[in-house]
């Protein structure tokens, strides 16, 4: 399967999430084979008023490739801008976000809210198709309040997308209910170019499910990977019976506790590094006495005796 030029060769893609996709976390999930990353979601206007925090969420590094850098704005012509301005951080592809359903997010027209306006839609892909050579995907909800993701992918294939990720819950829905696996059949049939199917993956039996019912080439993975990066070589290879140790696994929550503190600092990496910890011990023996323990270590040595200490859980 293509997406524009790039070839990819595994079934799930790691999903966009903000305060969760960064650099640390990508490389982590590459190490388990991801068909292609993306980063957190990126506003086109905090890259026109060159914001040095919104540049910070486009850096990234030659283990997580192919890299799609995610952009969310309203207006088409702040994305061609933005996409400009990013030349010497290139991605491989570039998606659209389409689907988030944040306050912050729709009350400026972005995310979902697009979802309302089929045409602005179409050409908020053009713009950045016409501002770069780069594969342009797309990221949509089942629709805003009632379902108009088939009409919206068409298009957006018409603008010239060369992928479309659909979440199969309208805005209104959010997260409750479930990821409409009608939705992503029917979006699959509307168009001829690559579908990724996208919601409620938290095991390798449901990606095989996504994939077989509803026709899609890939699924994306976004909250199952939480905690749980292992389970993209699970949906690469769902026949297998082989599990992660306790041993391997210690040994990736310590590197994800390294790489935080490499790519954001000491201090912000052991912070951010307690969510994902949580994330980690879900299911493991005596965990609210080791989330009490994480959430009391002050620095990253004891934070690193406290996973270390993992790999003689059962
Ligand atoms: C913490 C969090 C942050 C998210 N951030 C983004 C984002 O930046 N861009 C986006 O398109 N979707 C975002 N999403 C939505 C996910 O990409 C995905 O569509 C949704 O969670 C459903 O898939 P899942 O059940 O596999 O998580 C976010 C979801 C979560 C839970």
């Amino acid at each position: 399967m293509k997406i524009g030029n790039i070839e990819i060769s595994k079934l799930a893609s790691l999903a966009p999430m903000a305060g969760i996709t960064d650099r640390a976390f990508r490389e982590i999930c590459s190490q388990f084979g991801v068909a292609y990353f993306t980063s957190e979601m990126v506003s086109v206007k905090g890259l026109i008023y060159n914001s040095t925090k919104t540049f910070s969420l486009i850096n990234h590094g030659g283990l997580e490739r192919p890299f799609a850098l995610q952009l969310f704005g309203s207006d088409p012509k702040d994305f061609s801008h933005a996409v400009k301005l990013i030349e010497n951080d290139l991605p491989d592809i570039i998606d659209i976000n389409m689907g988030c359903p944040a306050t912050k997010i729709v009350r400026e027209n972005s995310g979902s809210a697009l979802m309302k306006n089929p045409e602005l839609c179409g050409e908020i892909v053009r713009s950045v198709k016409d501002a770069c050579f780069l594969p342009v995907t797309v990221k949509i909800r089942a629709g805003w309040d009632t379902i108009n993701a088939p009409e919206v992918a068409k298009i957006c294939q018409q603008a010239g997308a060369s992928a479309i990720t659909v979440h199969g819950r309208t805005k209104v829905q959010a997260y409750s209910g479930y990821s409409s696996l009608e939705v992503i059949k029917e979006v699959k049939k509307a168009v001829s170019i690559p579908v990724i199917g996208n919601g409620d993956i938290a095991s390798a039996t449901a990606g095989k499910t996504m994939l077989e019912e509803t026709q899609c080439d890939l699924v994306a993975v976004g909250r199952g990977a939480i905690g749980n990066p292992w389970i993209f070589s699970q949906i690469n290879d769902p026949d297998s019976d082989k599990t992660v140790s306790e041993e391997e696994k210690s040994r990736i929550i310590c590197m994800h506790l390294e790489k935080l503190c490499t790519y954001k600092g000491e201090s912000v990496g052991i912070k951010e590094f307690r969510k994902h910890m949580s994330s980690y011990l879900k299911g493991v023996h005596n965990a609210a006495e080791l989330r009490r323990k994480v959430f009391c270590a002050e620095t990253k040595s004891q934070l690193l005796e406290i996973c270390f200490s993992l790999k003689n859980q059962n």
